[in-house]
């Protein structure tokens, strides 16, 4: 790579990209990532210029990057955190996305999971659900919830380029019509719901980390430490593999997706949706839903009846939320 030069410039090279079949120099690099994130903002009419997203932050490797680039690009962009009361990770992510706020200086929205709903993600995983989808729909409901309250009509959000491969190939293996349907690198706006958006889907996790290191973003870089067993990771691995032996693998998985089936399997569902459930407040929290009671307030309750009982349960529960906030 040393003796490379840039394919653009003629300067030092610094990354190679086998799947643009380019190598950059970290000037080059960073321009290529600004641009395959306004290309996409254009293509699927993400933002107009006088927008005021919403990114949600995680203090990981792409939403940071997203959030930078957006201001970069010269949005009003400002960023909120999800506290989900997940140990020590929490509090480290949260600080990568303080010093970032402080450093570029936006505004930074934090809520707290617990203190809005009562229960951390550590309680949420003894509930039903797997610890990953408990914390999928709350991040969902209470990110949404938070956008709304404070006037945001859009959520930008960091999922890129290998979340995206990995959830289509989750959906494409189980045939996941309705999910594929849904599988839109924008979410339009509805009654009670902000458009979600995702610029980040041309981008590989290799390039939002290189963007970073280049830009002097510190992030979280372990794992979520109750994500074991989530069988993205799998995928994800598995996708690697291919890519390494067929590089561009990924970004023409995904891209033809976005571009080719998905509008079909979209336009599928509208026809077919003529007599679609009806949308209406929760009858608990107000948020849009189908049922009664919403998904979100269902898993409080959930769980709330898991929560262990009598003086040695209470201890036990008194100990885990000790331990979810070292
Ligand atoms: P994940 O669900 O961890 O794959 O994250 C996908 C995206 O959701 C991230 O890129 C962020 O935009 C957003 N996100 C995840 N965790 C949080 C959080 N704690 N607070 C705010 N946004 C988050
Ligand atoms: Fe949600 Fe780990 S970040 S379970
Ligand atoms: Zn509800």
């Amino acid at each position: 790579m040393s003796a490379t030069k840039c394919h653009r410039c003629g300067d030092r090279a610094a990354i190679e990209l086998r799947q643009h079949r380019m190598v950059y120099c970290a000037e080059c690099f960073l321009r290529h990532c600004r641009e395959q994130v306004r290309r996409t903002i254009d293509r699927h009419a993400m933002l107009s210029s006088d927008d005021h997203p919403l990114v949600a932050v995680s203090g990981g490797k792409d939403s940071l990057a997203v959030w930078d680039i957006l201001l970069d690009l010269g949005y009003r962009a400002d960023g909120l955190y999800l506290g989900l009361g997940i140990g020590q990770y929490s509090e480290r992510s949260a600080e990568h996305a303080r010093e970032f706020a402080k450093r570029r200086g936006p505004r930074l929205i934090e809520v707290d999971l617990a203190d809005e709903a009562g229960f951390a993600i550590p309680q949420a995983a003894r509930g039903a659900r797997p610890a990953c989808s408990a914390c999928g729909l709350s991040k969902r409901h209470m990110i949404n919830r938070a956008a709304l309250e404070h006037g945001y009509e859009v959520v930008v959000t960091g999922h890129n380029l290998d979340d995206e491969a990995a959830v289509l190939f989750g959906n494409v293996l189980r045939w996941e019509v309705d999910y594929l349907a849904r599988q839109r690198p924008v979410l339009p706006e509805s009654e009670g719901f902000a458009r979600r958006v995702k610029p980040l889907v041309r981008l590989s996790e290799r390039e939002t980390a290189a963007y970073c290191a280049i830009r002097g973003i510190n992030y979280i870089i372990e794992e979520c430490p109750m994500a074991g067993g989530n069988r993205h990771l799998a995928y994800k691995e598995m996708l690697n593999q291919l890519e390494e032996r067929q590089p561009g693998a990924k970004l023409s998985f995904v891209s033809g997706f976005v571009n080719r089936v998905q509008p079909m399997l979209s336009h599928a569902a509208d026809a077919g949706n003529a007599d679609e459930a009806e949308v209406h407040p929760c009858s608990r929290c107000g948020s849009p839903t189908t049922s009664e009671v919403c998904a979100f307030c269902r898993l409080t309750d959930r769980v709330r009846d898991a929560a262990p009982t009598g003086r040695r349960g209470r201890r036990r529960t008194r100990r885990a939320a000790q331990r979810s906030q070292h």
